[in-house]
């Protein structure tokens, strides 16, 4: 099995990835996170390269979404803008959140 976590350099993200490489030896792993703020690859420290692999990138660029999707069996989507006090000082950039382009994405895969 090969997942793809969205957003698994953050806090639920990468606890999930632990989980699952703990629980799940068999399966193949690929975070894909851009790394804001709130993500850290430190998240990700000591967990064996050959199963879980870092793609640094935003959910919102298809040309990244769009490969990582096709060569996962499924998606587990934890890719967010958690932090409420940013949406509202700079509402702007966030006016199509990560997670409804995603998901418009991903649907229509
Ligand atoms: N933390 C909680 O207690 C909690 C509880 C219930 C639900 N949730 C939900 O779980 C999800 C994850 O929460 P969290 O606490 O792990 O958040 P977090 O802020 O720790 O992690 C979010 C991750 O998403 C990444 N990210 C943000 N925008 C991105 C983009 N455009 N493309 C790719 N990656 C991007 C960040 O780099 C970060 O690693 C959120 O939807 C949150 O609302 C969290």
């Amino acid at each position: 099995m090969k997942i793809l976590v969205t957003g698994g350099a953050g806090f639920i993200g990468s606890n999930f990835v632990r989980y699952v490489y703990q629980e799940r030896p068999d399966w193949q792993i690929t975070v894909l996170d851009k790394l804001t703020y709130a993500g850290n690859k430190a998240n990700l420290d000591g967990l064996d390269k050959s199963r879980v692999k870092l793609v640094i990138g935003d959910i919102c660029d298809e040309s990244v979404v769009d490969p990582a999707v096709s060569d996962a069996d499924a998606v587990v989507h934890f890719a967010a803008e958690s932090h409420v006090d940013n949406s509202v000082h700079s509402i702007s950039s966030r006016t199509v959140s990560p997670a409804s382009s995603f998901a418009s994405k991903t649907a229509s895969a």
